[in-house]
Formats: C-alpha cells, structure tokens, sequence
C-alpha cells in the first residue's frame, strides 16, 4: 500500500496558492538520489552529526537522531516504490527493538524514532510487528508523564551519585517533545485508549502555557518543582539565553502545534502555531535561515542554523494547508522563502562526496557543535520538500 496523496492545493491560479516549484522537485530527486549512493557506505548505521568533509559521524548505540533516516527511506519508498528503500528501513528495526528493551536507552523523544520508523512501516505495509512496536513506543512515553505538573519529562534523571544531572533533568519539559505527541495522537487512533490522548493534549496544553511568551517568542525549557510540579521558571539548554529565543526550539513548535491542530481541530493549537510562524517570520528580517538563535546579530558573526529552517519551512507549509485559504499564501510564501534559503546557502544535494543534504545545522552551539550536517535538518528538508509539492500523507 503506497500512500502517494497529493492535494490540489498548490495548483496555483484557482485558489490563489502559490505553485510549487519545479527546483522542490529536482532537489527532492537529489535528496533519493543521494539516499542510494549512501546506503551501501551505511550498512546499518544511522547518521548522528556531519563531519567537516561532509561525511557522517554514526550512532553509536540508542540516540534520538536513530530514526531520521529511517524517515527518509520510507518517505523515499512512499514516493517510488522502490523497494531499496523499505528493504534498507526494514533492516534497520533491530537497534529500535533495542531501543524499547532498555529502559536507559529511552527518553521524551521516542516519537521522533518510533513515528519515522516503525509507524511509517506500518503504514505504509502494514507490518504488525511494527505496529506493537509503536504502541509499545507510545506506551514508554506516556510513562514519562508527571501529574502534578502536566507534562512529559525530557530527559533521564540517573541515580542518587550525580546530584547534579538529577536536578537538571528532574522536574523539566522541553519544547521539542511536541514533536513526540504525534507518537500518542497516531496510538490513541490504533488503540482507541484514552490515555494516548489525554497524555498528549495536557502536554501541549502546558507546552502553550509555558513555553510560549506573551510576545509569541519561546523558551526551550521550563522547569518545575519536581516535588510538587509547582511551575517555576523558563530557561534555556541549546539556546543563547534563558530569555533568548532560540530557532530550532520555535520551529519544534511551530510544526508541532499545527500537527496537533492537525490531528485534534483545537483552535488553540493553529492559533499557536499561527502566532508562532508570525514571529518567526518577523525574526528572520530580511534573512531566510535564521541564526542559531534569535538574540544574536545576522552580520555573519554567528552560525546560522539550516535544521531549524528545515523544520519551521515544513510547519509552515502545513500550516497553509490548515489555515482559512485567505491565510493561506502568507504561509506558503514562508515556506518557499525559507526552501529557496536553503538551495542557496546550504544545499549539499549538488556537492559530490557529501553524504547528507544541508550544510550549516546548529547541533548544540554552547557544547561546540555549531556548523554541520544534522540528521533531522535532512529529514525536515525532504519533508519540506515534499509539502512544497503538495504532499500531505507523513508519518506524524
Ligand atoms: N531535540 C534536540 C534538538 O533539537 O537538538
């Protein structure tokens, strides 16, 4: 069963959209192309960050970033049909196997692996395997949810002997953890169980209460009593400053309310997501792939982060797909603004000996990784792509 649905939404002059544009479709080309010449080098790894020349450092073990090329091998087999793709997917389900057999090995962002990889599987074949995969998936997430303070908790305290990544990681949500609601929505939708669902709205819930400010820019975490789940105070991890705002952490949000309005029709969520594209269009000026955080000058002093347009280009063009269709083109243009950004200052789809898609990702700039190839920007770019064209059938 491929899905290969397209809307008629971008059909230009009829509803007034913008058409997509035929360099989306030569560089999604690119992005398959280089998926084939990559996978013989590959095996069975999975790229974790770039190295200087452009080559992939690989996971060593569970990581987040595990299923994004995952993700893209299945977005490319739903486009083709080409069994290289699913055949090289599929192979890949034993380290996610591993992933949901050790406890230590999970974290908040079960449903960046476990959508990308053993969801789209069943989706796109209907694998049963896969499918309890995910339900198993979705049913350690919600096992991450704190009461008290209504949200999912990032990150992994350890044991009593390091006091201090257990007072970092206790009583703390994050803003990329919207991603993962997707994860519970798709469960909730298999399973008919209701605590997918409740789980996911009373994070997202209090996702726009708290990481969202008055001036719709966003804090990257905010931090709770974790006694009491008495909320406390917004801070950053990745971003420049508690106040600051930092791009990828508005994007993860961007896309994540719309995928929740999506998913569920809460107006409070496309309202977010819409607030939120509003600001991060304002925050880019005259530029088309922000700097790694927004407090900081765009006079080329400071790395720009190519994964965050990824993700904010592809939220955008499924917020046109949501909003009334008089909204829509403002979005549209976003989204095209910010792929255009992209072919132009960071595409690796044209640069032999290159084995990802986009140059100049911000990993994490205060722990020195600044300027690389990113698994997530890649697999956010080919979405994007896709959006561009009219896609609309993902695996969130
Ligand atoms: N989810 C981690 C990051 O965005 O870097």
């Amino acid at each position: 069963m491929i899905h290969s649905q397209k809307t008629s939404y971008f059909s230009g002059a009829s509803n007034g959209q913008p058409d997509g544009k035929p360099e989306y479709q030569a560089a999604l080309s690119r992005c398959m192309q280089r998926l084939r010449e990559i996978l013989p080098v590959a095996g069975l790894r999975n790229p974790k960050i770039g190295r200087d020349d452009n080559t992939w450092a690989w996971c060593d073990g569970p990581d987040w970033v595990m299923g994004f090329l995952s993700g893209e091998l299945w977005l490319a087999y739903q486009l083709t049909g080409d069994t290289v793709f699913s055949n090289a997917a599929q192979a890949r389900r034993g380290a996610f196997r591993q992933m949901l057999d050790n406890r230590k090995a999970q974290d908040h962002d079960l449903g960046f692996v476990f959508s990308l990889s053993c969801v789209a599987q069943w989706q796109l074949t209907g694998d049963q395997t896969a499918r309890s995969m995910g339900i198993e998936a979705a049913r350690a997430l919600v096992s991450r949810f704190r009461e008290d303070g209504q949200y999912i908790q990032a990150w992994n305290p350890v044991g009593p002997h390091d006091r201090e990544q257990a007072t970092f990681a206790n009583g703390r949500m994050i803003a990329d953890t919207i991603q993962n609601l997707a994860l519970l929505h798709w469960a909730h939708r298999e399973t008919g169980i209701a605590d997918f669902r409740e789980v996911a709205d009373m994070h997202e819930a209090t996702s726009l209460r708290h990481l969202v400010r008055e001036d719709d820019t966003t804090f990257h975490t905010f931090c709770f009593d974790p006694a009491t789940g008495a909320p406390l105070r917004g801070e950053t991890h990745q971003g420049y400053a508690d106040a600051s705002c930092w791009a990828r952490g508005q994007a993860w949000l961007i896309h994540g309310f719309a995928n929740c309005y999506r998913v569920t029709g809460n107006p409070a969520s496309l309202d977010a997501a819409v607030r939120l594209a509003g600001k991060f269009e304002d925050l880019l000026g005259d530029t088309a792939v922000p700097v790694w955080d927004f407090a900081l000058p765009t006079d080329g002093t400071h790395p720009v982060d190519s994964s965050a347009a990824a993700v904010a280009a592809a939220g955008a063009l499924m917020l046109c797909t949501l909003v009334p269709a008089d909204q829509a083109p403002r979005w549209a243009a976003l989204g095209y603004r910010i792929l255009d950004g992209l072919l132009i200052d960071c595409d690796l789809t044209k640069v032999d000996g290159a084995q990802g898609f986009l140059a100049h990702g911000a990993g994490h700039v205060p722990a020195g990784r600044g300027d690389a190839m990113l698994p997530y920007g890649d697999y956010y770019f080919m979405e994007a792509l896709m959006r561009a064209q009219g896609h609309t059938a993902f695996f969130w």
